[in-house]
């Protein structure tokens, strides 16, 4: 399955969005089932080549709503959650405790036990406070518990600055070199109720060159044999996370090149270490939801100024939360794609900017205008800005059956909340 042009992507969000026109009002989101399910597949084959021994656990922060999360479990794809209202989405997607990974450095112990009581074993610890909740709740739930370490790298991390998480600043992971990182394992280690399960790393997101791929694996393994070494405990998890980069524009790093460099990463390390090849675990989330999801919204202003012409949708930041290089189409207009507009949306802040200066058809009011690409970090971040409302999202699965599968919020729902009293 290859991947669709930017023509086939806009004929194929025209067509479903004039099939629901009439049923679901602007501005609405399009996820189809089919990108997800090659995104996966080209994933999987790509590790079959190159590391067999490895598992896949979509990162659900990036997109959590359940029917959604249920194509990833039909696929058989692991998820990495995070404790609380992740772990009823993927719940609520039918998935069983087996192939979660929960994720966090501070969930607390109300939230562990929940994850513990319905059978979650796999965690990833950030730091070593938390280690002792979940030791203190693995025993007091009777939880036998593998264990997942979190190291900082301390990388160059080649992404914006925001989203580098494997930078030595950042405030993820245990330092391999400090004297907490060792304390941190000896005490998984000596704990009958845990069991430590692997090392891991997150460098960060949308990652533009693969080296730092290599640079982690390696940095696992010695840590690894130098555990080994102290302790006689012999990991055979090593998790390099996520951060697999979506093409907006740009070309960036395939999946394939990734993995071919985490191998490379581990292989060498183990042999340089006499070290057993672990398994790996990887962590995606932008990559393989981003491109399923594309939103359209409706013209309602085209205001010329000196420097521009804007368009003003119905839909903005509020929704398309994140600053990247979105395609953009005019799904109501023909002719060639030769107009320049600075797309935005209606709220009333002056960064509510979606694309500037991008050629696109000529735009009337009224057009249906496609962001694409949309799928990671979008719903999930939405904020209520001005009060707005959650967009709609229709799922279309891979035979082309749409359904409805996230109503608009009404405003009552919006406000509910927080018009509610009681009294203390
Ligand atoms: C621990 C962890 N793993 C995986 C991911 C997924 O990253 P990406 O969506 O860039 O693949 C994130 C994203 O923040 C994360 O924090």
């Amino acid at each position: 399955m290859s991947q669709l042009t930017a023509t086939e992507r806009r004929e194929r969000l025209k067509q479903y969005h004039d099939r629901v026109t009439e049923t679901v009002e602007s501005p609405l989101c399009f996820c189809f089932a089919a990108d997800i399910e090659r995104e996966y597949r080209q994933l999987r084959s790509v590790l079959d080549t190159h590391y067999p021994d490895s598992r896949i656990f979509y990162a659900v922060k990036a997109n959590y709503n359940p029917a959604i999360l249920s194509v990833f479990r039909k696929l058989g794809c692991g998820v990495e959650a995070f404790a609380s209202c992740e772990l009823q989405a993927i719940r609520a997607a039918g998935y069983a405790p087996g192939p979660v990974l929960l994720t966090g450095m501070n969930r607390s112990r109300s939230e562990l036990a929940t994850a513990m009581r319905w059978g979650v074993d796999r965690v990833l610890v950030d730091n070593r406070d938390e280690l002792r909740r979940v030791s203190d709740v693995a025993a007091k739930t009777g939880s036998t518990v593998d264990v997942l370490i979190r190291v900082n790298p301390a990388l160059n991390i080649p992404t914006k600055d925001k989203i580098a998480t494997g930078k030595e600043s950042s405030k993820f992971g245990l330092d391999v070199d400090s004297d907490v990182a060792m304390a941190t394992v000896s005490e998984v280690v000596s704990d009958a109720n845990l069991c430590l399960s692997g090392l891991q790393v997150h460098l960060g997101s949308q990652l533009q060159t693969t080296a730092p791929y290599q640079s982690a694996a390696e940095l696992l393994i010695a840590f690894a044999a130098k555990i080994r070494a102290e302790t006689g405990a012999v990991v055979d998890v090593v998790d390099l996370g996520g951060g697999f980069p979506v093409p907006y524009q740009e070309p960036v790093p395939t999946p394939a090149e990734i993995v071919e460099e985490m191998a490379r990463g581990l292989t060498t390390a183990a042999a340089d270490h006499d070290f057993p090849e672990p398994t790996l675990y990887i962590e995606p989330g932008r990559r393989l939801i981003a491109s399923a999801l594309g939103a359209v919204g409706q013209v309602g202003a085209i205001k010329n100024r000196p420097d521009t012409c804007y368009t003003v949708l119905d839909i903005g930041s509020n929704i398309i939360t994140e600053n990247w290089d979105f395609p953009v189409y005019n799904l109501t207009a023909s002719g060639p794609e030769t107009a320049k507009y600075t797309i935005t949306g209606p709220l009333c802040i002056s960064n509510d900017i979606i694309r500037k200066d991008v050629s696109i058809r000529e735009v009337s009011l009224g057009d249906h205008i496609a962001i694409d690409k949309i799928g990671a970090y979008s719903i999930s971040a939405t904020s209520y800005l001005n009060a707005s409302q959650r967009i709609p999202v229709v799922l279309v699965d891979s035979d082309g059956k749409a359904k409805l599968v996230r109503p608009r919020e009404p405003c009552s729902e919006v406000v509910a909340i927080d018009g509610e009293e009681t009294e203390l």
